[in-house]
């Protein structure tokens, strides 16, 4: 477990698969995500069970709201995957379900106990993303955890109709060490 002021990230558990499943049938916390389609009880199941392996390629987290030493609830999961051992380097994903949560900083709280996980026990060399630009939240959010832009995929996936443009953001160890106040 690693604790960082009001959050917790856990190991995924069985146990979690029913909050999977509300949050990723609420079109809202999708809405930036692309087309998810109703999703049963049993997919969810799936889903879950597929994060509780750990692999070398992979790694999920759920994330709990803290007060004090108590566990408030379950609020999301974020997870690294794609790891390349030889280019020391992952893909980062958030996925805050609790909606009533977004806009108090368990955002940007989370992304950096991964960060600081990432660069300093896995000793990874880039972390990157890729985002709806016109998603400001999440945009915000890894700005403020040192993440740039690098780069505008044209018309990279549909929503609503239309095609969108996906930004590409990353962040190296060396600028994260400059920046951040956790090393
Ligand atoms: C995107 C997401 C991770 C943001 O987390 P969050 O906890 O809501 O964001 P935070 O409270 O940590 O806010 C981070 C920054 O964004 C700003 N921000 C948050 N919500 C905002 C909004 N609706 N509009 C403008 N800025 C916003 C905050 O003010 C903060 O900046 P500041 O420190 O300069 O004040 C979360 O909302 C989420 O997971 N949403 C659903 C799934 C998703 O879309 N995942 C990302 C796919 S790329």
């Amino acid at each position: 477990m690693i604790r960082y002021k009001n959050i917790r990230l856990r190991a995924v558990e069985e146990g979690d698969a029913g909050y999977y499943m509300k949050w990723i049938n609420d079109p809202e916390t999708n809405f930036y995500r692309g087309l998810y389609p109703p999703t049963s009880e049993a997919v969810a199941k799936a889903w879950v069970q597929e994060q509780m392996l750990q692999t070398s390629e992979k790694l999920t987290f759920a994330i709990e709201e803290m007060h004090d030493d108590a566990i408030a609830g379950l609020i999301g999961f974020i997870g690294l995957r794609g790891i390349c051992s030889r280019s020391r380097r992952a893909e980062m994903w958030i996925y805050l379900g609790a909606k009533l949560r977004w806009g108090e900083g368990f955002g940007k709280d989370s992304l950096l106990t991964i960060c600081q996980y990432a660069f300093s026990e896995m000793n990874l060399h880039r972390l990157w993303l890729e985002c709806d630009p016109e998603h400001v939240a999440s945009v915000r959010c890894y700005e403020k955890n040192g993440f740039v832009k690098e780069g505008t995929q044209r018309e990279a996936y549909y929503r609503r109709g239309q095609f969108r443009d996906t930004i590409i953001m990353g962040l190296l160890k060396p600028d994260w060490e400059k920046t951040s106040n956790l090393k």
